[in-house]
Formats: C-alpha cells, sequence, structure tokens
C-alpha cells in the first residue's frame, strides 16, 4: 500500500514527467520504485515518526488496555509489526540520548539510562478493531540511530540485568 505522501509525491512526478516527454511513460515503475525507496528512507528515519511508533505520551495510562487500543489505532500501528515497543518518558530525556546521554555502538547509540519500555503484541480485530495480546514493561537500556541529535530508528531495548518485565496489566 502507497502511502498519501508517497501517492502525492508519485502524482506530482508523474504530472511533471507526463508534460515534459510522453513518450517516456515506460519510465514510470522504475520512478516509482525509486520514490518508494526514497520515501521509505524518509518515513522511519526521522524524529517525528519514531515519536509516532515508539513514544508513549507522559500521561497515557499503561495499565489500561482500552488506552493502549486507542493509542495503536490512531496512530495507525496496530498491526504495523507484530511486536511493538513504547518508551515511556519525556521527550526531552528521550532526545538526549543522541544529543550526550548516550553511548555510541557502531552506527548505533544505546542509551545509559534506563527507561521504562513496554512491548506490546497485537493484531487487527473486528470488536474491539485493535486486539493487545500482550504488554509487558520493564526498565530497558534502549538502542537507537541517531540523526542530527535526535533518534531516527528504534533498533532495541537490552533489559537491566537484575530486573525481568512484567505484565502491563
Ligand atoms: C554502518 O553503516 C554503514 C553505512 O550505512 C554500513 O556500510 C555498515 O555496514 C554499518 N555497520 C554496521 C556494524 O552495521
Ligand atoms: C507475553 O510476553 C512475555 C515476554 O515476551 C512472555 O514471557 C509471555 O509468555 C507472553 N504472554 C502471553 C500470554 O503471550
Ligand atoms: C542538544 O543539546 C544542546 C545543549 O543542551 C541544545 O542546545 C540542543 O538544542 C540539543 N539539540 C537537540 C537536537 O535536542
Amino acid at each position: 500500500m502507497l502511502s498519501e505522501r508517497q501517492l502525492r509525491l508519485y502524482k506530482n512526478l508523474s504530472f511533471t514527467h507526463s508534460r515534459t516527454a510522453q513518450s517516456m511513460r515506460s519510465a514510470a515503475p522504475l520512478l516509482l520504485l525509486f520514490i518508494l525507496a526514497l520515501s521509505d528512507a524518509a518515513e522511519c528515519q526521522s524524529f517525528p515518526e519514531f515519536k509516532r511508533k515508539h513514544i508513549l505520551p507522559t500521561q497515557f495510562k499503561t495499565k489500561d488496555i482500552r488506552a493502549w487500543r486507542k493509542h495503536l489505532l490512531k496512530n495507525k500501528l496496530c498491526e504495523r509489526t507484530e511486536t511493538q515497543s513504547f518508551i515511556k518518558s519525556s521527550e526531552e530525556n528521550i532526545k538526549q540520548i543522541c544529543n550526550g546521554s548516550g553511548e555510541k555502538k557502531n552506527n548505533y547509540t544505546k542509551s545509559t539510562d534506563l527507561f521504562e519500555v513496554y512491548i506490546v503484541k497485537s493484531s487487527k480485530g473486528i470488536e474491539p478493531k485493535c486486539i493487545v495480546e500482550n504488554c509487558t514493561s520493564g526498565k530497558y537500556n534502549v538502542i537507537v540511530k541517531c540523526e542530527m541529535y535526535l533518534p531516527v530508528h528504534y533498533h532495541g531495548q537490552y533489559i537491566d540485568m537484575n530486573t525481568s518485565p512484567q505484565p502491563c496489566f
């Protein structure tokens, strides 16, 4: 499925394209592939996307399964992947991972602080529209990719050795 943004990009480009060279229509599929690759990278790798996919609002009621369903649906995350990770902390603390508080490891940065991370398994349903199949939380070091001092990609998490994840509700 193409996102609205990808479609818009494609339409704009193919419009310019058809005005300049009708005979080059056969190049369109190639062009589409190129745009998909570009916009995909752009979508996964920006702080707003990171925020949508991995940061919970600070007042989020993590013990309320209905709040999870609502959050997943509202942010179009219910069936994004089977298992998803969410950090509950202030945006400022999370940004700091990439701006001084984290530890660089190869292409990634590992937080030195522990964050409360929720690991949620969900799938699409009918009623409710989003089924939360499992939810656990614990204190983890998170591993992210940083760009321009901002987290843009969530890579994974390590749990603190002395703890184990607990059910959310
Ligand atoms: C780091 O990123 C570079 C460029 O994207 C890539 O060539 C390299 O394999 C990556 N290294 C690791 C350890 O993932
Ligand atoms: C939920 O996830 C935890 C951690 O992965 C796992 O230990 C547990 O068995 C799961 N529970 C269910 C009901 O799937
Ligand atoms: C990084 O930290 C510096 C110093 O606290 C701050 O001025 C800057 O705005 C921060 N950058 C980002 C992207 O948060």
